[in-house]
């Protein structure tokens, strides 16, 4: 898995402006019902703020994460509350239209939880290659090579059958992740990866190294790669 060209951009500021501007395209596009999976982490921040103030029909938009750490909707290190700060509470979206992972209760719980979520929304319990779950899912890159919290020698890397799993250890709080079969059912992905901590995993990743849980990925659509100039580096 590599995808065409990377698309590459002196700045972070420049990468998210072309994102935003891309997604923008992509929604005013797209008939009927627009869902799209998001990152956390930092590197999004950019995005969600150039998305907060572009003319968007929302009302179009359904928002779904790929993963989430376990802590409450206004911890810190919640990815729901960083978007919601910043792209969420600047738009009109209807309330239902967003799909947080639930962060109450047992994790594996919880993971059954979205994973219901998500088959309910697609219609089935099977994914249909012919019709992705997805329209769009936006990928974050960990300088590890980690997608989603689906992190280096993680037995979840290897989960075929659930679509959601917790992930108790490798990081210092619990995980929820989509698995592979579900991250992968989409028309689109997207790498929006940044700095130059990114560099060495992007250019493996891009390599055919499939050591790395990046490398592991097979997206069912287009793949595209947008990067900022330092995470390029080594290409
Ligand atoms: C998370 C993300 C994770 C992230 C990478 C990169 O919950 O942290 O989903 O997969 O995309 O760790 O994180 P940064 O953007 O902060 O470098």
């Amino acid at each position: 898995m590599s995808g065409g060209a990377p698309r590459i951009f002196a700045e972070p500021k420049e990468l998210a402006t072309h994102a935003a501007d891309w997604i923008q395209g992509l929604i005013a596009a797209h008939e009927g019902t627009f869902r799209i999976a998001l990152s956390g982490g930092s590197t999004p921040r950019l995005l969600f703020s150039e998305l907060a103030h572009r003319s968007i029909d929302w009302s179009k938009v359904v928002f779904y994460w790929i993963d989430e750490r376990f802590v409450p909707p206004d911890h810190p290190d919640s990815n729901l509350r960083m978007a919601r700060e910043t792209l969420l509470s600047r738009i009109d979206v209807p309330p239902d239209h967003i799909h947080p992972m639930p962060t109450d209760g047992d994790p594996d719980d919880a993971a059954r939880r979205y994973e219901a979520q998500l088959k309910a929304d697609y219609g089935a319990d099977t994914f249909d290659s012919a019709r992705p779950l997805f329209d769009f899912v936006l990928l974050g890159l960990g300088g590890d090579g980690h997608i989603c919290s689906l992190f280096p020698g993680s037995p979840v890397l290897d989960e075929r059958e659930r679509w959601v799993a917790p992930v108790p250890t490798g990081r210092p709080e619990v995980r929820l992740t989509l698995t592979y079969p579900c991250v992968e059912s989409s028309r689109v992905t997207a790498f929006l990866v940044a700095g130059p901590d990114k560099a060495e995993a992007v250019a493996k990743i891009r390599a055919g190294d499939t050591s790395l849980p990046g490398g592991r990925l097979k997206p069912q659509g287009e793949l595209v790669w947008l990067l900022d100039r330092e995470a390029a580096r080594l290409l």
